[in-house]
């Protein structure tokens, strides 16, 4: 998948088409699909028994079962499928809003609210009510229907056991034929019954599959035809456009800049401006809709996706930590790192004083028995990550954006260190923090306003992005 994928289908969604649908395949192929056989087999075996103890009554008994399979496929076939869609849908939507509400309740507390201000939510449940009841009602007469003939087989026997009694002189045999068939017709009841529980599994099954068809039916990044290893680190953007899927616009427009390999060059502009889309680009976390982005002139769609990712370092602007420990957590930048080079990380990206303060240091778990690190000291560990990565190509969405002014300028003076001889594509929010890049864009509304020095710009006294 594309890294984009993870944007638009929230992490609910996706756990929840993937554990409840392969659970529900599961329970088919692994025990209803066993039971068929008995299903199938069963009756057939008791519709020979009664046929070859006596015909007559066997066609009695034969009729009920016949009556009940047409009231059950009529109803099954023609709205069942339909149902279930409807049903799966509701639900997978029931089950997403009330993750969304859950994740909510901090906020609904705060501002008092009630579930009644989750309204998709709310409208999700009463949404599946209405379904299921109105399903339930459509079968009110079939069902009831249905439960009185295929219990009554006694029903349909005892005239005519009556009526041979009454012509036969054998009596003693019909009448234990009788009691046989009593006995045995039972079967088709169970059988049916059974069958229209299989015929629903089947339905959620199929549903199930085409769920997860779709899911992985997802348009993949295409994997390079001849990949070409990279030799040069510089970035070039040409006529770059990008729209988000569903987007009636495009987020960054005819883009086109470049960065040679060990130079620096820094974004800036207003929120919403296209800072991040630009910077995504650049890993290829989505498809370009237009012109191409390149690393040293090869087009980044012809670079293996693991070479692409080897030689690429970004930090996130939302972070994000694993809940082990913190060495794990900046080793997932190098697994091969060794403890030293990990400390290193952690002095430069200005982590010392909060690995100190914890009991366990860079043992200490993150997220368990009360240790949480405000989102600055997140940003600052996962600076520690991107670095220990040692990548010649940085992408730095807001690296600096939760840094107290002190953290910030050295954390600056770091990056100014480290960075050397690497090229950077680095995002900020203010012009005064960037004084040492080699060139600035300013985006506006997708495009590039302008661009320069810091000298530059700020001579000139263009758009006001102080
Ligand atoms: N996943 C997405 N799907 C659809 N539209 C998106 C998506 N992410 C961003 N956008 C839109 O694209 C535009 C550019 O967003 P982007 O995140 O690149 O802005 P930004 O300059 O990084 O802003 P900020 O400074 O607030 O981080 C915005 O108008 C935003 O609404
Ligand atoms: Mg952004």
């Amino acid at each position: 998948m594309p890294l984009g994928f993870f944007d638009i289908n929230t992490s609910g969604r996706i756990r929840k088409i993937i554990d409840d649908n392969a659970s529900i395949t599961h329970t088919f192929l692994a025990h209803q699909l066993p039971d068929l056989s008995g299903t199938f087999l069963v009756p057939i075996a008791a519709i020979i028994l009664i046929f070859t103890f006596d015909w007559q009554l066997g066609l009695a008994c034969i009729i009920p079962v016949i009556i009940a399979a047409l009231i059950m496929s009529y109803t099954m076939n023609t709205k069942g499928q339909e149902f279930m869609r409807l049903y799966m849908n509701s639900f997978e939507e029931m089950n997403t809003e009330a993750v969304e509400y859950v994740r909510g309740i901090p906020v609904v507390k705060v501002f008092q609210q009630t579930i009644y201000s989750f309204k998709n939510f709310h409208k999700s449940i009463m949404n599946y009510n209405k379904m299921v009841y109105s399903y339930t009602m459509m079968w009110e007469k079939p069902m009831s229907f249905y439960t009185i003939i295929i219990n009554s087989f006694v029903f349909f026997l005892a005239p005519l056991a009556i009526l041979l009694i009454g012509n036969n002189d054998n009596y003693a045999s019909v009448l234990l034929n009788f009691f046989l068939f009593v006995l045995i017709t039972p079967v088709f009841s169970q059988s049916v019954m059974k069958s229209m529980y299989l015929n629903q599994a089947l339905g959620q099954a199929k549903e199930a599959i085409g769920r997860l068809e779709n899911l992985t039916g997802y348009e993949t990044l295409a994997k390079a035809q001849n990949p070409t290893p990279i030799q040069d680190f510089s970035i070039q953007f040409e006529q770059v456009s990008f729209r988000y899927p569903g987007a009636t616009q495009n987020a960054i427009d005819k883009i086109c800049f470049s960065i040679p390999q060990g130079q620096t060059v820094a974004l800036v502009g207003a929120s919403g401006s296209g800072k991040t889309t630009i910077a995504r680009l650049v890993p290829r976390f989505w498809k370009v809709t237009e012109g191409q982005v390149s690393i040293g002139g090869i087009n980044v769609r012809d670079i293996d996706p693991k070479e692409l990712m080897k030689h690429i370092s970004f930090v996130f602007q939302n972070t994000r930590l694993f809940k082990t420990t913190l060495l794990e957590n900046i080793k997932y930048g190098n697994a091969n790192a060794t403890l030293q080079e990990v400390e290193r990380a952690v002095d430069l990206a200005q982590c010392r004083e909060i690995i100190d303060r914890l009991p366990l240091g860079l043992d200490t778990k993150i997220g368990t028995e009360g240790t949480y690190l405000s989102g600055g000291e997140q940003q600052r560990i996962v600076l520690a990550r991107a670095l220990l990565k040692n990548a010649p190509i940085i992408v730095l969405d807001e690296a600096t954006a939760f840094a107290d002014p002190e953290n910030e300028h050295l954390i600056r003076l770091t990056l100014k260190e480290l960075t050397k001889g690497k090229t950077i594509l680095m995002i900020a929010h203010r012009l005064s923090n960037i004084t040492d890049v080699d060139r600035i864009l300013v985006i506006d509304k997708g495009g590039i306003a302008e661009q320069g020095t810091h000298n530059e710009l700020i001579n000139r006294k263009g758009m006001d992005v102080e």
